[in-house]
């Protein structure tokens, strides 16, 4: 690959695209409808502080975080204004020496536990993290007042609460979404009721627009999409596909295998899109496709694959190549890989 690749075809392949408008058509949708501080935006989507510098340039200065590196690395790129961790660790010493490095970091906690380890390591301030239906993290909500009043036993200030509603994301009825959304925020703010504090922290990319109970939106897929989310029937567009190069053609059978193949897609939600036909199968380093008869394709095409997952899918790739059309006109790495 030269130092600045011109086109996709200069790329080597694998390689992730994001078609710059498409992506700046998200960001302006998201940023109209949850301005400022009212989308608290998840990196662990894109994993890429160059990222998360177009949103904070945007006026975006709160960021949340799935594990402690991007919290880390969020903050030496100088974006450490207000980070959320909304996760659960059990040694947040990392995290400290984030604080005493001049940054704000508040710390999801759901147990005795957890509160300590915010404690011993020096984070100053926390969000009770609440269950609201998805079976993950979060305390029960009849028990977030005394976690609160444990929290403030210890020295610590209690920011509020967060619930994260991850089993109502990819409902395509969404009239019925909207309701169960709102019995899970009931939950949420009862919780509320009993922690205080200012914030109210909850939401997703396909809840962001229906959750208006909480007062900040935990969004990332939605600058990038992908086949999963599309289903759902929200304003935004896919912008990420996996560009690849077609290395072998039967034409007795009708199909043609592209280089690139579960090693750089996630598959938990299936197998990726190609728009030019059907994907047959993924193995390793090969996607097997089946063009459409009037889009056949020959050894050394390129071809853009949809993924079905972003998120892992990003996390697998060192460097977001930024594309208009076949022009490649920036590269965003992907810095806040691993853990
Ligand atoms: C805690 C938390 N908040 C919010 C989200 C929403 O992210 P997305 O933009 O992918 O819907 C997730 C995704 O899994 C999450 O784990």
């Amino acid at each position: 690959v030269p130092a600045a690749p011109r086109t996709i075809h200069d790329l080597a392949t694998p390689a992730l695209l994001v078609e710059r408008s498409a992506f700046e058509h998200n960001r302006a949708t998201m940023s109209a409808a949850r301005p400022g501080a009212n989308l608290r935006a998840h990196v662990k989507a894109f994993k890429s502080t160059a990222v998360a510098r177009i949103l904070h340039d945007a006026g975006h200065r709160t960021f949340c975080a799935a594990t402690v590196k991007e919290v880390v690395g969020l903050a030496s790129a100088g974006l450490g204004d207000d980070l959320l961790l909304a996760n659960e660790v059990l040694d947040a010493r990392r995290l400290g020496a984030v604080v005493r490095g001049g940054n704000r970091v508040t710390l999801a906690v759901d147990s005795d536990v957890t509160m300590r380890a915010a404690a011993e390591g020096g984070v100053p301030e926390v969000l009770i993290d609440v269950n609201v239906g998805l079976p993950r993290c979060g305390c029960d909500p009849g028990d977030a007042g005394r976690l609160a009043d444990l929290a403030r036993s210890l020295g610590l200030t209690v920011r509020g609460v967060m619930g994260y509603e991850g089993h109502l994301m990819d409902w395509t009825d969404r009239a019925r979404q909207a309701e169960e959304v709102e019995r899970s925020m009931a939950l949420l703010l009862a919780a509320h009721g009993d922690v205080g504090g200012d914030i109210v922290s909850a939401g997703g990319t396909g809840t962001f627009d229906i959750n208006t109970w909480a007062n900040e939106i935990q969004a990332g897929s939605y600058l990038f999409m992908d086949t999963h989310y599309a289903k759902v029937g929200l304003p935004f567009v896919e912008a990420l596909s996996l560009l690849t190069t077609v290395i072998s053609v039967n034409r007795a059978g009708g199909w043609a295998v592209v280089d690139g193949g579960l090693k750089a897609l996630a598959m938990d939600h299936g197998n990726p899109s190609y728009a030019g036909g059907e994907v047959f199968f993924c193995s390793d380093e090969h996607t097997t496709i089946v063009p459409a008869p009037d889009q056949p394709v020959a050894v050394g095409d390129r071809v853009r694959l949809a993924p079905a997952h972003v998120d892992p899918t990003i996390a697998k790739h060192p460097v977001l190549w930024v594309v208009d059309g076949e022009d490649v006109v920036d590269s965003w790495a992907v810095d806040l890989r691993d853990w």
